[in-house]
């Protein structure tokens, strides 16, 4: 199959690609620390195919539901290689339990229902996690895991100890909104510390979450400005961890959870324009795609794109971009100057986050994904239809009397 023969509007998964970045981010944290893993974030962009691929380059599967959880099952990833995180788990989270999952609980709820499945399984040594929240400096008041400082995560260390079958085997960390290399280093400075307040020298893994910047195409580097490498965030995290335990007998795993870091740049999405018109002085190109499978980015920054020429075009000035849904706000790419005709292509780069994952099924059926990997092109997700859409409703006929 060949991109050229593709109906738009559809997104491509470039697999080479992100097969070498996801290498490079391995490299530079495992030669500094060697005990790295990789977990991916399954809620970024949960594509089985994609999922596939990380488990085959011996990544984990990170996941924050059931059905992310079952999905990763589904895919092959044994349970000692899922990490479940996240405040929403459900009746997997004894699965994963029993299963030598890494399991990291949120709240005591969580807690009470892991101690109550320890005392149920009086013969199964039992392991979890636990995720911490102290404050890294950047001004997010974050409500996820347990309170380092409130005597909440001491509780939680005093009440697993009381079970003999029980035993704290990690620790996880998250916070958004903080990608800079200062936060990088406050938050394993915090987990450390923790390590070494609590005596937890007998870790099986520290797990610092993600948030880390990517690599990114050069019109989104100019807006985002300077962003660290793999390489710096491995000089911080990494050093950090090799240096504490240089001297201990035990070396955890150091864990991160990417996903957008990992995944995003190597989506495009493929639309094509459908019509060009003036109101009041101002250009508008109606797409056949929408605002939604671009996802969040083309709500936050200008999305890196390249119109690809395929008719008579004309010279335009300031054209913005509109999906076809019936939203003002469906605006997919301000400010266009340059050559534009109906049928073009529009590609825009840099999607792979949040696209995929967070779209509803809204107006139109969603778009099919296609995967590039050693020069061929194959479908990895086709067209939704009316049926798959309508499956779980009930078609009954309602009348009024
Ligand atoms: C717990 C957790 N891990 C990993 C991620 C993925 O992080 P990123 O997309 O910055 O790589 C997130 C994203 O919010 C998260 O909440």
């Amino acid at each position: 199959m060949s991109s050229k023969e593709l109906k738009t509007p559809y997104y491509m998964f470039y697999a080479d690609e992100f097969i070498k970045n996801y290498k490079d981010l391995e490299n530079s944290m495992k030669a500094i620390y060697e005990n790295y893993q990789i977990a991916y974030s399954f809620k970024t962009n949960y594509t089985p195919a994609v999922c596939s691929l990380v488990k085959s380059l011996g990544g984990y599967a990170e996941v924050v539901s059931d059905m992310e959880y079952s999905l990763a099952l589904k895919i092959g990833y044994a349970p000692q290689k899922i990490v479940y995180n996240g405040p929403g788990k459900g009746s997997m989270l004894e699965h994963c339990l029993l299963n030598g999952g890494l399991l990291n609980i949120d709240n005591f709820r969580e807690l009470e229902q892991v101690c109550s499945i320890a005392e149920n399984n009086p013969d199964k040594k039992l392991e979890i996690g636990i995720r911490v929240n102290f404050d890294i400096g950047n001004g997010l008041h974050s409500r996820f895991g347990l309170d380092s400082e409130n005597g909440d995560f001491q509780n939680a260390l005093s009440i697993v100890d009381k079970i003999p079958n029980l035993q704290v085997r990690g620790l996880h960390f998250h916070i958004s909104r903080a990608r800079g290399l200062d936060s990088w280093k406050n938050r394993i400075i915090g987990m450390l510390k923790l390590v070494e307040k609590h005596n937890l020298y007998n870790l099986q893994y520290i797990d610092l979450g993600s948030g880390m910047y990517g690599k990114l195409d050069p019109e989104l580097q100019e807006q985002f400005g300077d962003t660290p490498s793999f390489d710096d965030y491995a000089n911080v995290v990494a050093c950090e961890m090799q240096k504490f335990y240089s001297d201990k007998l035990i070396k955890p795993m150091l864990i991160t959870e990417p996903g957008t870091t990992i995944v995003s740049k190597y989506f495009h999405v493929f639309m094509k324009v459908l019509d060009i018109k003036e109101i009041r002085g101002k250009n508008f190109a109606l797409i056949d795609g929408s605002f939604h499978n671009v996802g969040e980015i083309c709500g936050l920054k200008k999305v890196p794109m390249k119109v690809i020429n395929v008719n008579n075009d004309k010279n335009y000035q300031d054209v913005d971009f509109v999906g076809y849904t019936c939203l003002e706000q469906d605006v997919i790419y301000s400010g266009y100057t340059g050559n534009l005709g109906i049928g073009d292509i529009v590609e825009i780069y840099n999607v792979g986050g949040y696209s995929i994952v967070d779209k509803p099924p809204f107006i139109h059926p969603d778009i099919p994904i296609y995967m590039l990997l050693k020069d061929n092109v194959r479908c990895i997700k086709r067209e939704q239809t009316l049926e798959d859409i309508f499956a779980p409703y009930e078609f009954v006929a309602v009348e009024a009397q």
